[in-house]
């Protein structure tokens, strides 16, 4: 049977490893969640490159993050709890309902959509701070090797210009012109730039395209009710998600710490938005039909601060959520070594 919410009401206050202990745990009140309905009449929302934004798109983005920054810290819509969301489902701040088994939400078949659920809230917490339902988070494109100003593949300038976009902890040894290494795990590869695109494109092609031929090693591993978690991660899970995150450094380094940053938000939309071109390559690059997946239930705050309940088979459209990807080239799709 599918996963089922956990009880927000019994929080186990897991620890971030590397001293900083924050309490992942989640507000609780009201603990009975309502049913997510589709809102048909939200605009169409475009999601766009993070290094192609003007500069009032640029200053509307900063301010939605100043608001969010403002908010008391104990709203679920504050950017702190925005946060400890990520932190509560991948630091196993709750148990999975009538089970001991410990909830986490990454390392199998829930990654996809439970981030694509947790992105489409913040996003409309954060459209609701402009009082504008046409806001949608801009994604930064590091699988784009394209070689032009300015370069999608580095750290986009609209992280480190604008201070309520702006996280202190990142490796200082990664800022711009460093070119993102997607196969990065803790060690620099000594590339120069063109053999690091090279190689991004290669990483970005056996993740998508030749190593992902199927829903099982695209999603991950089959994640049930009682079951152990982490069963396994997909592809991009594995790989260049993971690296982006080790990469930027600092609090994007930490599963427990990573939402304190911006940019983490805009990495995930990367992630999402790959979702759609992986299925647009065809064969059997489909969603999973198990309804074990379909039917999986989470729960996320939304900007109401209402307590939502939603289900994996809501989350499989992005143009059902009422927002889209921008269009930009994949050169890796026939990139070949
Ligand atoms: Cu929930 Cu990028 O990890």
């Amino acid at each position: 049977s599918p996963i089922q919410p956990p009880d927000l009401t019994q929080c186990q206050k897991a620890d971030v490893p590397g001293g900083s202990s924050p309490k992942c745990c989640l507000p609780s009140d009201p603990v009975k969640a309502t049913d997510f309905q589709i809102d048909a009449s939200l605009p169409m929302r475009v999601r766009m490159a993070s290094h192609l934004l003007d500069a009032a798109y640029i200053t509307k983005y900063n301010r939605a993050y100043e608001l969010m920054r403002a908010l008391p810290d104990d709203d679920p819509r504050s950017f702190s709890q925005q946060a400890s969301v990520h932190c509560a489902f991948c630091q196993s701040a709750y148990l999975q309902k009538n089970s001991n088994e410990k909830l986490q939400i990454h390392f199998s078949w829930l990654f996809y959509p439970w981030h694509r659920w947790y992105l489409y809230f913040h996003e409309r917490i954060l459209a609701k701070m402009l009082n504008d339902d046409t806001f949608a988070l801009p994604f930064w494109n590091w699988d784009n090797q394209a070689i032009f100003s300015p370069l999608p593949n580095v750290i986009p300038a609209v992280f480190i210009e604008n201070p309520a976009l702006v996280d202190n902890t990142r490796a200082p040894s990664h800022q711009p012109p460093t070119l993102v290494d997607l196969t990065y795990s803790g060690k620099p590869g000594g590339l120069d730039p063109e053999q690091q695109r090279a190689e991004n494109n290669n990483l970005m092609h056996q993740e998508l395209v030749s190593g992902a031929k199927t829903p099982s090693l695209f999603f991950g591993q089959a994640y049930r009710a009682g079951d152990a978690n982490a069963p396994g991660p997909g592809s991009v899970e594995r790989a260049p998600h993971t690296a982006v995150h080790l990469w930027t450094g600092g609090d994007m380094g930490n599963f427990g710490t990573a939402g304190r940053d911006p940019i983490f938000y805009s990495h995930h939309a990367n992630v999402d938005r790959l979702w759609n071109v992986w299925k647009s390559l065809g064969g059997r690059r489909k969603d999973i039909t198990d309804p074990d997946w379909l039917n999986a239930e989470f729960v996320f705050y939304d900007e109401n601060a209402t307590l939502i309940k939603v289900k994996v088979g809501d989350a499989v459209s992005t143009e059902k959520l009422r927002y889209t990807y921008q269009n930009v080239p994949n050169p890796w799709i026939t990139h070949i070594s």
